[in-house]
């Protein structure tokens, strides 16, 4: 013979708890007028260390440079394009400019620096101008890619 089962009584529910009293205004939660939010910003390092080839790492004298383009940001940090806007003033290149463009974005991350011969660019026409004025910015591969720049 099967003993009857024994039938445990289902706890019961709490009881739904009154919603706690609003507090009275106070001069902190007067709704404010929504503040826009500030954009956002980075302090440009010394010196940037740009990885990714496989020749080796470039080591950008960033402040160094800054003078060298007469302080004018925009000579590397080109102003905001509508297929990927900008979220700041200048951000790093590899945030929009990834190693193979995806669409929208044509400009691959090589490509912002350099054409594949690395004979014109953002750095290298600088370089070649101010070469052309007597100084020595460099233009061979391994004068800017080197494999101890970490
Ligand atoms: C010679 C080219 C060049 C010039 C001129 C230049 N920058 Fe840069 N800047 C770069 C490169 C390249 C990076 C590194 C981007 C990366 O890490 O991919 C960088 C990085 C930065 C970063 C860090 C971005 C981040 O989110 O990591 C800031 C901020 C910045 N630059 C501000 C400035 C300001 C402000 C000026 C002008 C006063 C300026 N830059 C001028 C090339 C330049
Ligand atoms: C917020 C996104 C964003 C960042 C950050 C960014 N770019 Fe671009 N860049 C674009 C867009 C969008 C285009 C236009 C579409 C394309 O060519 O892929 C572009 C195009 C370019 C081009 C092609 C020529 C031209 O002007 O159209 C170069 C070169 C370039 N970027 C270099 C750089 C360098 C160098 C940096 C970092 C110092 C940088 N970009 C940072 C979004 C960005
Ligand atoms: C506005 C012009 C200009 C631009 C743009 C520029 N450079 Fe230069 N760069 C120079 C000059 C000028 C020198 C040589 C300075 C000297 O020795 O008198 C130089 C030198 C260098 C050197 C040698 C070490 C040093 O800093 O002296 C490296 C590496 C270099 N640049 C990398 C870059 C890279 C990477 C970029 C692009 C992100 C770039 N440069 C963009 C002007 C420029
Ligand atoms: C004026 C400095 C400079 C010179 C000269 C230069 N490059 Fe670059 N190159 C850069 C910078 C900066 C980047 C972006 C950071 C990185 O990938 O190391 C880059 C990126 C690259 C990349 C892309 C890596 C990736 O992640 O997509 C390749 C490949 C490359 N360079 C090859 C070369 C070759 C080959 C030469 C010579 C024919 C050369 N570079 C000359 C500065 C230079």
């Amino acid at each position: 013979m099967t003993p009857a089962p024994v039938v445990v009584p289902e706890p019961k529910a709490e009881p739904a708890r009154p919603p706690e009293p609003k507090p009275a205004p106070t001069v902190e939660s007067t709704p404010q007028k929504p503040v826009p939010a500030a954009p956002k910003k980075v302090m440009p390092k010394d010196v940037a260390v740009l990885t990714g080839s496989l020749l080796g790492g470039v080591r950008l004298e960033h402040k160094q440079h800054v003078a060298r383009a007469g302080n004018k940001c925009e000579t590397c940090h080109h102003a905001s394009k509508p297929e990927k806007p900008a979220a700041a003033p200048q951000q790093a290149c590899s945030e929009c400019h990834t190693k193979a463009a995806v669409p929208p974005m044509k400009t691959k991350y090589q490509a912002a620096f350099h054409n594949p011969a690395a004979q014109s660019g953002t750095c290298i026409d600088c370089h070649k101008a101010e070469n052309a004025k007597g100084k020595k910015a460099p233009v061979k591969c391994t004068e800017c890619h080197k494999k101890d720049n970490t």
